[in-house]
């Protein structure tokens, strides 16, 4: 992409813009918040707090044209195989697609597939959440574990925990991700076998972390209910891999698939979103899909200039590739959101951290930023310090809800309120002739304000995006996480480089498998570099001595 035209003007431009300060660009231009704002169903976008100006945005849609992001846009849905290392199509808007066309794969339409499993998915939960399907031993669901890791734990946690409050009468649902046995050990710890559905989320049913507890929880479950034949009134499995599935010892009857068109990082609206369906309702579930359904009609069909999650990608790359930022935020002021930041950086930094383009050249460029963040107002009395006045200059999105549940509206009120003065603080900043003033009016004297003054400098002039929904449903939530699917696809598009794939994670997969069976036995390999050789003899020391 560097040697598009687009590209290099851009590099020109931002020559041009080093030194601009966001406070003269609004002092400038009375319209800049109505210029730099878009909203679209419930969902409203402010980036006037970005350092950009109308030139550079129309400098980024045209980098965003001759990058080809609209045709590229239009070969997703169309169901062309554009995961092309993996030879798959992208195609987790089918599963939420309402619009009454077909979606082709290889020349078949897939959405009567689609709709067939998420009928059974809906059949399902109905009837677990009536306490019709009961367990083994004829007692009602009311516990729910989502074994999965990655793309098939992040998105159902991160949803359930938003939309939970929504039905206080569903089964609780818990996620175990992490091989470390506690994970599984905790949540074993606070269920009765008798009540307990666990669902084994993984589209390949092979890896590691999700089969080691698939195992270990059904070894737990014959344990108390001491009868093979509970498994399958307690066991039910999400994946692509029939074979695998059934090798493990699940009843196909008791499985809901889906396809390898839905990247793992993508599927919580497949039957991947089981936990998400039985904890909330399948009512709740489909105001999910039609949130993002809307959101991707609007990326499908609105011009890049009025394209929120295409100008939201745009400003990404401005940002990382044009004014040198390494990480981007992501600050929910909703508790109900808490997941999130983790749910994005698996999104965001799996989907776009990578350095091949299509052709396998090198991408020449940085592509994805770090992705951190937390709850607001949390992160506030934590890491907000370094935003204000750490040297370096971070984007951070801030997320809210404009509409306050019943309970303690006026406390809604105060989350906002510090959301919204978050903001204007990181943009303002306080100089440092007001800082001194401040303290001269707070009795402060001369020198003590001088000596002072310095510390409470905030720079100000720091990026910021808000995004302001209005209310926390499932369909908002919906919305928001299309949003940010297709910022993700947008870079990639621009970067030239396929985000479906993930084959930096293998590498370490591959290596715990050699290193494994040397921690079983008493031997280690002479292969291991002089640190990992070192640390596996200091591990096996320590496990042998008695010492404190
Ligand atoms: O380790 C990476 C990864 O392949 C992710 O992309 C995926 O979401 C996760 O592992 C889990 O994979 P699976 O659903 O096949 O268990």
């Amino acid at each position: 992409m560097s040697n598009l035209k687009a590209w290099n003007d851009l590099a020109a431009h931002a020559e041009e813009m080093r030194d601009a300060d966001m406070r003269d660009l609004f002092a400038q231009d009375p319209e800049r918040f109505t210029d730099f704002s878009l909203s679209m169903g419930p969902v409203f976008l402010d980036y006037s707090k970005n350092p950009v100006t109308r030139e550079t945005m129309d400098r980024l849609f045209r980098l965003a044209r001759e990058a080809g992001v609209p045709e590229r846009m239009e070969a997703m849905f169309s169901g062309e195989r554009i995961n092309v290392t993996e030879g798959r199509s992208v195609l987790h808007v089918a599963l939420r697609d309402f619009s009454g066309r077909s979606v082709y794969v290889d020349g078949e339409d897939v959405l009567p597939d689609v709709r067939a499993v998420y009928e059974r998915m809906r059949d399902f939960c109905d009837r677990v959440r009536s306490g019709e399907r009961r367990g083994h031993t004829g007692k009602p669901v009311t516990d729910v574990v989502n074994i999965g890791i990655g793309g098939s734990d992040l998105g159902p946690r991160m949803a359930t925990r938003a939309l939970e409050h929504l039905d206080p009468r569903g089964p609780r649902a818990h996620f175990v991700a992490n091989v470390d046995p506690m994970d599984l050990e905790r949540t074993l710890r606070q269920l009765d076998p008798e009540r307990t559905l666990f669902i084994v989320s993984s589209k390949s049913f092979t890896t590691q972390e999700t089969m080691a507890n698939a195992r270990a929880a059904r070894q737990w479950l014959l344990e108390r209910l001491g009868d093979e034949s509970a498994v399958a009134a307690h066991f039910v499995a999400v994946s692509t891999n029939t074979k695998r599935v059934r090798e493990f010892g699940i009843d196909t009857e008791n499985m809901f698939r889906f396809w390898d068109w839905v990247g793992g990082r993508f599927s919580l609206w497949s039957s991947i979103g089981l936990s998400i369906a039985l904890a909330v309702g399948t009512d709740n579930f489909e105001e999910l899909l039609r949130g993002a359904h809307l959101v991707d009609e609007h990326f499908r069909t609105a011009p890049l200039e009025k394209n929120i999650p295409a100008i939201m990608g745009l400003l990404g790359v401005w940002q990382v590739n044009f004014r040198g930022a390494e990480c981007q935020a992501i600050l929910p002021y909703s508790q109900a959101l808490e997941w999130l930041p983790s749910y994005l950086q698996q999104a965001e930094m799996e989907s776009n951290g990578k350095r091949a383009t299509l052709e396998g050249g090198l991408v020449g460029c940085h592509t994805s930023p770090v992705i951190w963040g937390a709850a607001g107002t949390n992160g506030q009395h934590a890491f907000f310090q370094l935003l204000h006045q750490g040297t370096r200059r971070i984007p951070c999105d801030f997320i809210g809800f404009a509409r306050s549940s019943d309970f303690l509206p006026e406390q809604h009120t105060l989350l906002l309120a510090n959301f919204f003065a978050q903001t204007e603080a990181l943009l303002q900043g306080r100089s440092l002739q007001e800082a001194r003033q401040e303290l001269l009016e707070q009795g402060e004297d001369e020198a003590e304000a001088d000596r002072l003054a310095p510390h409470k400098v905030h720079p100000g002039n720091r990026p910021s995006s808000s995004i302001l929904l209005r209310e926390l449903s499932p369909y908002c939530l919906g919305a928001l996480i299309a949003l940010y699917e297709h910022k993700i696809f947008t870079q990639g598009a621009i970067w030239n480089i396929n985000s479906f794939d993930q084959w930096g994670v293998e590498l370490g997969k591959q290596l715990a498998k050699r290193v494994l069976p040397e921690l079983e036995g008493d031997r280690t390999e002479g292969s291991h570099d002089p640190s990992t050789l070192g640390l596996i003899e200091v591990w096996r020391a320590m496990g042998e001595s008695d010492d404190k």
